[in-house]
């Protein structure tokens, strides 16, 4: 059975953060999200999201200028981990190894405890070797409104979002075509 694709439309970055409160207790340590899309798609306010539904320390800020950066969270169940914020577009503009980055960031430990959950802005054909539990997250921006996106989750051996699918339906309403 092919894992199944979720889509959602937001009208503004409030609810693209909403969107990523209600994936969080989906989430667990070792899973990989690869956010696709163009600048200002709103990946990073997604993950801003994310941050809050897994009561991060601190407010998820954008990692420009770094390629990562962790923030303590928590994990459905209570379970303590870390969030690690990437940025990969340098990465993926120069060339380079994404292991190699994290262990110069002093990264590496934390994610090889396996008590993280990567989250990769411009992570595509960059961020995969970190992970076997990827969800691919792609963002469109619309043509005809300023502040819709189209948001779809990709799963890849990431395994079933039946239950998030749900929460998204109960919350946005029905699913777009
Ligand atoms: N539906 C929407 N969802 C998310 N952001 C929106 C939406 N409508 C308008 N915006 C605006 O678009 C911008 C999204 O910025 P954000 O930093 O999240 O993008 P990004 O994909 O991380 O960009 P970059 O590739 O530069 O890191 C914000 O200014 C936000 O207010
Ligand atoms: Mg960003």
């Amino acid at each position: 059975m092919p894992e199944e694709e979720v889509k959602v439309a937001t009208c503004n970055a409030r609810e693209t953060k909403k969107l990523g409160t209600l994936l969080a207790p989906f989430l667990s340590p070792g899973d990989l999200l690869i956010l696709r899309g163009p600048l200002g798609a709103g990946k990073t306010t997604f993950t801003q999201g994310l941050g809050e539904g897994l009561r991060a320390e601190r407010p998820i800020i954008s990692p420009t200028f770094t390629l990562a950066r962790e923030v303590k969270v928590q994990f459905s169940g209570g379970r303590e981990g870390l969030l690690i914020h990437v940025d990969a577009w340098r990465l993926k503009a120069q060339g380079g190894d994404i292991f190699d980055e994290f262990e110069a960031l002093g990264i590496e430990d934390d994610f090889e405890d396996n008590n993280a959950l990567v989250v990769a802005e411009w992570g595509d054909g960059v961020a995969e070797a970190l992970s076997d539990r990827i969800l691919y997250v792609d963002f469109a921006r619309s043509v005809q409104r300023e502040s819709e996106r189209l948001i779809s989750f990709v799963p890849k051996g990431f395994g079933m979002l039946a239950g998030f699918k749900e929460k998204v339906e109960e919350v946005f309403g029905n699913p777009v075509d």
